[in-house]
């Protein structure tokens, strides 16, 4: 595995290399099972496997976790060694942002629920290190995890509006035995959080059969807060949301549908969702382009 870190030295060998083709992982490390099981897709699936730890500073905001945000470098280095990782990228902040940008990316559509409601800016630091990674890396698939299902709704937005030729991969969610998404930020959980914590997905598992049998969004919405409430007495729920995917608009009856759940703890905030096709099984891949 090679270890790139400068943005001239990652052009010149995939150059030198010439791949037929790319498939690329962006991430910001602290890598867990979740992260790994779309290199591992990505492996099967091209020529060369890139994958890129970057803390993005641009997608945090002012009271975010960016200092605070889990980093390990040498553990993850060993981890992407161990599933075959052809190159891995990773850049300093200085080496990704050297002078201030005279170019300010904005999002306007999808983005006005959700995860993007609560974080003002935060995709508009995703597409933007997303725009410069592309342009770096080239790659011809891209994967991510529909655990931040938002976050592919708008990569596939700046691919199509952008004209990116590149396909989108969105691959399900990676998840602890008992049902928690696996995320980084877990370890931020008290034992008790943690423990309480499987009720997102529980409660996720009990909208979708409620919306199996025709439940009316009003309550299944209802549903999963009262089970939210019930498990975790301090929970401060920010939102509770069920919308069509990947346009995050109201719901027409050909639209595949996303429950989303986002729940504030202690020292962490956590999101989950399902996604699910018009005949109410889950959806296994997302693709947009030839992927
Ligand atoms: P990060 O949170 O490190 O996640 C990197 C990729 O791993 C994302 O595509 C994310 O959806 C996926 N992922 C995280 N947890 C997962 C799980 N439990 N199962 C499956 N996939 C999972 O998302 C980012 O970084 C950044 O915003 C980034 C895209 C790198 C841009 O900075």
């Amino acid at each position: 595995m090679q270890i790139i870190k400068t943005i001239a030295e990652m052009k010149e060998t995939i150059q030198n290399k010439l791949p037929s083709t790319i498939g690329f992982v962006p991430t910001m490390g602290y890598l867990h099972e979740g992260h790994l099981s779309l290199a591992k897709e990505a492996k099967k699936e091209n020529d060369l496997l890139v994958m890129s730890i970057f803390v993005n500073p641009l997608q945090f905001g002012p009271n975010e976790d960016f200092d605070q945000y889990p980093r390990d470098e040498k553990r993850d280095i060993q981890l992407a060694k161990e599933i075959g990782t052809d190159i891995l990228f990773i850049p300093s902040v200085e080496e990704m942002y050297p002078t201030k940008s005279a170019i300010q990316m904005t999002i306007l559509d999808r983005t006005n629920v959700l995860c993007g409601e609560s974080r003002p800016g935060h995709f508009d630091g995703v597409i933007t290190v997303l725009t410069k990674l592309f342009h770096i890396i080239q790659p011809t698939k891209a994967y991510f995890g529909l655990k931040d299902a938002q976050q592919i709704a708008v990569i596939d937005a700046l691919i199509i509006d952008l004209n990116f030729p590149i396909n989108l991969v969105g691959l399900p969610t990676k998840r602890e035995p008992d049902g928690l998404a696996m995320s980084s930020r877990n370890v931020y959980l008290s034992n008790k959080e943690r423990e309480e914590a499987v009720i997102l997905y529980e409660s996720l598992q009990k909208a979708k059969e409620l919306i199996k049998i025709g439940t009316t969004f009003e309550k299944v919405k209802k549903v999963v807060e009262n089970s939210i409430k019930e498990k975790i007495t301090s929970a401060k729920i920010d939102y509770i949301s069920i919308f069509s995917y990947p346009y995050l608009k109201k719901v027409n009856k050909t639209d595949n549908i996303i429950i989303a759940v986002a729940v504030y703890f202690e020292k962490a905030r956590l999101i989950d969702n399902i996604i699910l096709n018009q005949n109410g099984t889950q959806l296994k891949r997302f693709t947009r382009g030839e992927a």
